[in-house]
């Protein structure tokens, strides 16, 4: 595998990286990357990316000067050129640069931010508590649909004011919008993206009118004075910054606290220590997104060329900087394929949530919900089990977890129940 020193081709394209197949690393994506990392900083995937593997080029790249985000070359890459999922990536906080990024993010960093900090942990402690008490006489669940989805979307309908009853149709639609980010995309899924896309923008665009009318205590009437309706295009690109945190806030943490819970009951010593002392949750949660993190990668745009190691990205590369490959770099943390909740080489700003201008808006909330939704986990069911392993899907973006089945003692649909329940067969219906 040499290393490039070679010119981008006009589409930006580096010629001569190895290029490693989607479906290669989506096969395995731990063992593809460090074999890759060990031996050369970056390789190209065959969707159009160039990959930036090593933890050291990663943490620079996310502020340097050569780079900045991108704004609508993967989407068009993907081919959405038009229509309600393109709007989406047009007028996004998250893909932008300069002063309209600027513009797109100071009212809801904001407004946002006093929230966060201002009341919501006993909020979604309750939350949390809820939705377990709900549960927890059945003896198992889906943790995934059952509790990891719930959590952050009634959180996110708490925050923005939204009615409980629309949360099935809202967190449906950023479901299937939130496909497009992530590495997984086909084209066949572009229909219902693009469909999901209209609705959830309609259904912000209705709310907002409603709250025009009559003003309550939340996020979107704290917003209505950065909406202004006298130009259609400044209102909509105001709107769709309440889309952005509610797509951006939904999937991401559905699939982290999944893949918290499962990552500590697949190492039971470290669950049942943290069922002993609440002190090592904050641990447990920055490992849980450290070894398996929901989101595996951000995306950069290389202004210039960039020399990286001998070799170089070329300008006009898009850049996928791999949070999934440098969370797992011997060179930044001791023993990185050792799953251990008490490590202390975190860097003080944890990767996973990107960095510069445009790191993660929802860290703090995040974090309380993933605290939150673990302290309830280990509080009320310390003897939970998993049915079935943890699998996580996807490389690069957003990661998927399809189910994460799991049971206790006691409940009357719990696995040990059922064991010792008289066989059903044959019951009368
Ligand atoms: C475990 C959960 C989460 C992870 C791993 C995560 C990760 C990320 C990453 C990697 C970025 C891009 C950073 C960059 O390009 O440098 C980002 C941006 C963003 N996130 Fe999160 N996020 C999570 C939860 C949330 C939540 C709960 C919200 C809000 C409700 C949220 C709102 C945003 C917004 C608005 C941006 C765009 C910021 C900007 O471009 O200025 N995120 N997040």
């Amino acid at each position: 595998m040499a290393a490039s020193t070679q010119a981008a081709t006009p589409e930006g394209m580096p010629t001569d990286l190895a290029t490693v197949p989607r479906a290669v690393l989506e096969a395995d994506p731990h063992a593809v990357l460090a074999r890759h990392r060990a031996a050369v900083p970056c390789i190209r995937t065959d969707d159009g990316a160039v990959m930036v593997l090593r933890a050291r080029d990663v943490q620079a790249l996310v502020t340097d000067p050569r780079t900045r985000q991108v704004e609508t070359e993967f989407a068009r890459l993907r081919g959405i050129t038009a229509g309600p999922l393109f709007e989406f990536f047009r007028q996004t906080v998250l893909l932008s640069n300069g002063e309209v990024h600027r513009r797109r993010r100071a009212p809801i960093a904001r407004t946002f931010a006093f929230q966060v900090v201002a009341s919501l942990r006993p909020r979604i402690r309750d939350l949390a508590e809820a939705l377990l008490a709900e549960h927890q006489p059945r003896g198992r669940m889906d943790l995934l649909a059952d509790y990891a989805a719930p959590l952050p979307a009634r959180a996110i309908a708490l925050i923005l004011g939204l009615p409980a009853r629309d949360v099935p149709d809202f967190t449906a639609w950023v479901y299937a919008m939130s496909r497009a980010l992530t590495s997984a995309w086909t084209p066949a899924e572009y229909p219902e993206a693009d469909e999901a896309a209209r609705r959830l923008l309609g259904y912000v665009e209705d709310l907002v009118a409603e709250r025009r009318r009559a003003p309550r205590d939340d996020l979107i009437s704290a917003l209505l004075p950065s909406i202004d309706e006298d130009d259609p295009e400044a209102a909509a690109e105001a709107r769709m910054q309440i889309v952005s945190l509610i797509v951006a806030g939904s999937d991401t943490t559905r699939a982290a606290l999944a893949i918290q819970t499962g990552l500590l009951l697949a190492h039971r010593s470290q669950w049942e220590a943290v069922c002993r002392d609440e002190g090592l949750i904050p641990g447990a949660v920055a490992e849980a997104l450290r070894f398996e993190p929901a989101v595996g990668s951000f995306p950069r745009f290389a202004l210039s060329d960039i020399p990286l190691d001998g070799a170089v990205l070329p300008a006009g590369a898009l850049l996928s900087l791999s949070t999934l490959s440098a969370m797992r770099d011997p060179a930044l943390y001791a023993d990185p394929d050792v799953f251990d909740i008490r490590r202390t080489d975190h860097p003080r700003w944890h990767m996973v949530f990107g960095g510069g201008v445009h790191r993660c808006l929802g860290e703090a909330l995040a974090r309380i919900e993933l605290e939150e939704g673990l302290r309830a986990l280990t509080r009320r069911l310390p003897d939970l089990r998993p049915d079935r392993p943890l699998t996580v899907r996807g490389s690069a973006a957003i990661r998927r977890v399809d189910e994460l089945p799991v049971s206790w003692p006691g409940g009357e649909g719990s696995a040990e129940a059922e064991r010792s329940a008289p066989a059903r067969a044959g019951w009368p219906m």
